[in-house]
């Protein structure tokens, strides 16, 4: 039986990248998404393409109870969670001063508190398994701290905070828990940005140019894969050189 990856947040952006590029290395694809779109049945057969079954479970990550029957529909059709990425994740940037206390909380909700949800009801049957690999998407401005974005970046600090803690916890049953801390990243996300806002972020990037899904993805493989295999609590910068 292959290994079985979930992604949450996975139907556009960096996680559908890392669904797609999991797909190629033979896992069976779980892909969490949110909102119903006609695009579900393209991605299942580019994804199907690669000779890989492809399940969709519907969960809002904010919602324990979601994320609970999710991973029970996982675990009814495949018997096994192997590796879980924990992606979903939103931005309501403002500064503080104008930030509503409801735009603060939202995006801890998703961010970090969907980040328990998910991994709380995987967790059981890594255990049970005694082993599993999982890997949180964090964010550079989760170290670094970035103006506009005290609940963004407070959500990925606590990401990062997780990530040790529970890597701590469950090491001694073989489960390698990372993150990942991508910078600035061309996606829906980043595409509200000017295009010369992108350009000046660019210019101030060692490597000159903004990331692509594609360059998280092969770290998140490499995190999954047994190429990794005495790696665990770490957080793996991917931005270019932003952060040294
Ligand atoms: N892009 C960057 O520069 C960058 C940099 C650092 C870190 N990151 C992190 O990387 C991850 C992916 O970002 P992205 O750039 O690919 O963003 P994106 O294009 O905006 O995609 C975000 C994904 O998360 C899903 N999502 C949002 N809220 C959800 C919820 N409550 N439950 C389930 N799914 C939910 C979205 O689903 P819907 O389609 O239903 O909205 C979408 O699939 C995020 O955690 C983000 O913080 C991104």
């Amino acid at each position: 039986m292959s290994e079985v990856a979930f992604i949450t947040g996975a139907t556009r952006g960096i996680g559908k990248k890392i669904a797609l590029t999991f797909a190629k290395e033979g896992y069976n694809i779980c892909i969490n998404y949110r909102k119903e779109t006609d695009d579900l049945d393209v991605l299942k057969s580019e994804i199907e393409a690669n000779n890989v079954k492809c399940l969709f479970v519907k969960a809002d990550v904010s919602n324990f109870e979601e994320c609970e029957n999710a991973v029970k529909s996982i675990i009814e059709k495949f018997g096994q969670i192997d590796v879980l990425v924990n992606n979903a994740g939103i931005t309501k940037d403002m500064l503080l001063a104008r930030m509503k206390p409801e735009d603060f909380k939202s995006v801890l909700d998703v961010n970090l508190v969907g980040t328990f949800n998910v991994t709380k009801n995987v967790l059981p049957y890594m255990m049970k398994a005694r082993s599993g690999r999982i890997i949180n998407i964090s964010s550079v401005v989760g170290i670094s701290g970035n103006a506009g974005q005290t609940n963004y970046s407070a959500s990925k600090a606590g990401i990062i905070g997780f990530t040790k803690s529970l890597a701590k916890e469950v090491a001694s049953r073989n489960i390698l828990i990372n993150a990942v801390a991508p910078g600035f990243i061309e996606t829906d996300m980043t595409n509200v940005l000017k295009p010369e806002i992108k350009e000046q972020i660019a210019k101030n990037i060692p490597l000159k140019r903004m990331g692509t899904a594609e360059d998280v993805a092969n770290v998140v493989k490499f995190l999954a894969s047994k190429d990794s295999s005495y790696i665990t609590g770490q957080v793996i910068n991917i931005d270019g050189g932003m952060l040294m």
